[in-house]
């Protein structure tokens, strides 16, 4: 029998379609450990097959070791976190307490529940730990990309909670020899992504003829990957990455803000288009920067290349088509997800737009 897997985060947007993915796949049961915060959302699992809701903590150490007895995982893969940097900006707080306490206590009892299994199953055990790119900082134009070895600069509080998680994962691995991998990854789009990220904000707004906000000039780049592709990269780290090692996955792909939402808009026209025949990018509206505004992310991920042969499969064109397409097919689940706590955090955050032109 296929041994289960312990996965925190998975009502989230990358961890759902992790837990899709690893069923479609047939690999085994997933237990999933969500504390469903406003990001966490039970309806991304509706395709789940083999799948075990838990929710819950990870800063709940005696529920982890529940969890991790009942069910024996073969290894963890670490979603959970907060992951919206305005939200860091705001209230930093909950950053501290789940990206790094968080961590910390998984780490913790992972640690205790691998020091005492048996030899066969321990030295098969791994820990993953997805991280972000953004704990590099910020890239001139013409810098290199980000590698395996780029000194951390983690600027937002969002990124320094994630680049403090990556230290204690690294120090387990070298203090106490647990088998844990970091995955580094920069921008995620796709289906069952929380609206409060550029994209989705952009392709429900566009939708509903609302002002599109872009943030200082709209010229900040970011490397973004289909988050399948995602997903199959953390598949192939966990089976085939080296314990204690770092890899870095993403795109291959940058774009500045305005190309990605220019995208979107010409892609809803193509598929919605107005009666008038209006376009959606007159709804572009610039809107005050974000404070500590990274210019430019961008992964260089040869190492996943060379070593475990993964690249990206999708181009950005295909990508956010599908994404768009996914969105324009799923009206139940936005409304599902537009809470009162997402009206306000919307209010709050942008105030009255009006479009800009
Ligand atoms: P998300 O915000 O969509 O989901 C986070 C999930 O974690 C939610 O389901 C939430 O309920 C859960 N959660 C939050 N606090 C918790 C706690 N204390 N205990 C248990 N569950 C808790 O995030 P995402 O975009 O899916 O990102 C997943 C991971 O990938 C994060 O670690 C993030 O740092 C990392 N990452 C994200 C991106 C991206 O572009 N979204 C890129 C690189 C890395
Ligand atoms: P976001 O999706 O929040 O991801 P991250 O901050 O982790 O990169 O933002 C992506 C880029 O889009 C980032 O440069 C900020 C910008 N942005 C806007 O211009 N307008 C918006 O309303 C949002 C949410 C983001």
């Amino acid at each position: 029998m296929k041994r289960s897997i312990l996965v925190t985060g998975g009502a989230g947007f990358i961890g759902s379609n992790f837990v899709l993915h690893w069923n479609e796949q047939e690999q085994g049961l997933v237990v999933n450990l969500d504390k469903l915060t406003y990001a966490g959302n039970l309806s991304n699992l509706g395709g789940a097959t083999a799948h075990r809701f838990v929710q819950g903590d990870i800063n709940d150490a005696p529920l982890l070791r529940d969890l991790f007895e009942a069910f024996r995982p073969a290894c963890v893969v670490h979603f959970a976190a907060e992951s919206h940097v305005d939200r860091s900006i705001t209230g930093p707080g909950e950053f501290i307490r789940t990206n790094i306490n968080g961590t910390f206590t998984l780490l913790e009892e992972a640690k205790r529940y691998w020091e005492q299994m048996r030899e066969a199953e321990r030295s098969a055990f791994r820990f993953l730990h997805v991280s972000t790119d953004e704990v590099y900082g910020s890239l001139s134009p013409d810098a290199p990309a980000f590698t395996e070895t780029t000194r951390y600069a983690p600027n937002s509080p969002y990124s320094a909670s994630k680049a403090a998680a990556d230290h204690l994962v690294r120090a387990y691995h070298h203090t106490y020899g647990f088998p844990t991998l970091i995955t580094n990854c920069s921008n995620n789009y796709g289906p069952l992504q929380f609206p409060e990220k550029l994209i989705p904000l952009t392709i429900l707004n566009a939708l509903e003829w609302k002002p599109l906000p872009v943030y200082g000039d709209g010229l900040n780049v970011r490397d973004w990957l289909f988050v399948r592709d995602h997903c199959q990269a953390i598949d192939t780290v966990l089976k085939s990455g080296q314990p204690g090692e770092t890899y870095n996955i993403g795109g291959t792909c940058e774009r500045t803000n305005l190309e990605v939402v220019r995208t979107i808009c010409a892609t809803i026209d193509e598929l919605r288009p107005a009666p008038n025949g209006a376009r959606r990018d007159s709804l572009i509206t610039f809107v005050k920067d974000r404070p500590g505004h990274d210019r430019r992310y961008a992964i260089d991920s040869n190492k996943m290349l060379v070593n475990l042969g993964w690249k990206a499969k999708e181009s950005f064109e295909t990508g956010i088509r599908k994404t768009v397409e996914w969105y324009l097919n799923n009206p139940e689940w936005i409304s599902s997800v537009r809470s009162g706590s997402y009206r306000d955090w919307i209010d709050s955050h942008y105030g009255q737009m009006t479009v800009s032109s």
